[in-house]
């Protein structure tokens, strides 16, 4: 079974921080989005992996480079304009060749992964092979993850029958048929490539993977689905990001490999990486402090993710995600913050006192 990662997206509701850097490479934890993917696909056995790529394909490339790092293969993909989720799939059909494949969404976050998906699907085709009574069990041709959600019209929202198998799908449904929305991993056999090429774009403009689903359907073909289990976050907006830093922070085993001073103290789930430094501070965690990074005379509170080489002096800061080599100097109280990479947030001490700013292009600025 293969992976195809689609990481095409430009991130238009992160920006200023997608000005400069690819969506999908924004740390969660200290780790790009992207990494925390490959490492699901990874873990449920899959390490031949095709990543899509838009517009940040350079930045996205030298990141993950061959994917061995990571344990895996990577094979990149460029698609040169987003025509979809769909579109993906028709790019991709030499890299795919004629194996199964899991597809997913490069700024999802889910928190246990694709494993018991693609253990489902695998149990599903040996299934088949057996006839029972009735006569042959169809392989499924997909095998789709669902979550219910408050606000199913922003999402592909799927309708189930009694045994639970897939009986229709819309995109985006006005009047949805049901609270289950379409989390952003799929599961296909080679079935989907006619259906991909069969389907025409939608009102958005887009072939949509939904559509392709529901020709499938329309073929009589079997489409299972699995309701998750665990948390799922769309990470494209800075709270639902910022959620996601706090929900991996609250897994990471604790560790001091920096250096911490005697007037410090380290209270619950804090990591301090190799090279950085903390003296005078208080952090009450789950923190994570990247290396090289410099914490002094602060505190930090819980959900805070400082990147390498920051400086956080004199502040206090909790619930943000500081990007590498920012600096927050002096601040008071820095809460639910995303802080872009080289960037500076500090109390001014000229006169008259005055808050001065350079803010980037699409930045977000919520004075306390
Ligand atoms: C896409 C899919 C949609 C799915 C969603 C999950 O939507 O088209 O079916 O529910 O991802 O994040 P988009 O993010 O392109 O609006």
């Amino acid at each position: 079974m293969k992976g195809l990662i689609l990481a095409g997206g430009s991130g238009t509701r992160l920006r200023p921080i997608t000005h400069t850097s690819a969506k999908q490479l924004v740390p969660v934890a200290n780790v790009p989005i992207l990494f925390h993917g490959i490492s699901h696909l990874v873990a449920a056995g899959i390490t031949d992996i095709g990543i899509i790529t838009g517009e940040t394909g350079a930045e996205v490339t030298a990141a993950v480079g061959d994917g061995s790092a990571l344990g895996a293969r990577v094979t990149y993909i460029p698609q040169d304009e987003p025509r979809g989720l769909a579109d993906c799939v028709l790019i991709a059909r030499d890299y795919l060749g004629d194996d199964p494949f899991v597809m997913y969404l490069g700024d999802n976050m889910l928190q246990h992964g694709v494993t018991e998906l693609v253990e489902a699907f695998e149990l599903a085709a040996r299934t088949s092979e057996h006839p029972t009574l009735d006569g042959p069990v169809p392989l499924p041709a997909a095998q789709l993850l669902l979550t219910p959600v408050p606000d199913p019209h922003r999402f592909g929202v799927a309708e189930l029958d009694a045994e639970g198998r897939v009986v229709q799908l819309v995109e985006k449904p006005e009047d949805p048929p049901s609270d289950l929305a379409l989390v952003g991993v799929y599961l296909f056999t080679t079935a989907v490539h006619e259906a991909v090429r069969a389907i025409r774009p939608s009102a958005r403009g887009e072939l949509e993977i939904t559509d392709a689903i529901q020709w499938l359907l329309d073929r009589g073909e079997r489409v299972d689905a699995q309701i998750l289990d665990g948390w799922w976050i769309d990470t494209g907006k800075k709270d639902p990001l910022l959620e996601a830093n706090r929900l991996v922070l609250e897994t990471i085993e604790p560790r001091v490999e920096g250096t911490v001073d005697g007037a410090s103290r380290l209270e619950g789930r804090v990591v301090i990486e190799a090279g950085a430094t903390v003296v005078d501070s208080h952090l009450r965690g789950p923190i994570i402090v990247g290396p090289g990074a410099e914490v002094r005379s602060s505190f930090i509170g819980p959900s805070t993710a400082i990147g390498a080489d920051c400086r956080i002096l004199h502040s206090e800061l909790e619930h943000s995600v500081v990007l590498e080599g920012a600096t927050v100097e002096g601040v008071a109280r820095l809460s639910d913050s995303l802080v872009g990479r080289g960037a500076v947030v500090r109390r001014s001490e000229q006169r008259p006192r005055a808050t001065r700013l350079l803010v980037g292009d699409d930045s977000v600025v919520e004075l306390g």
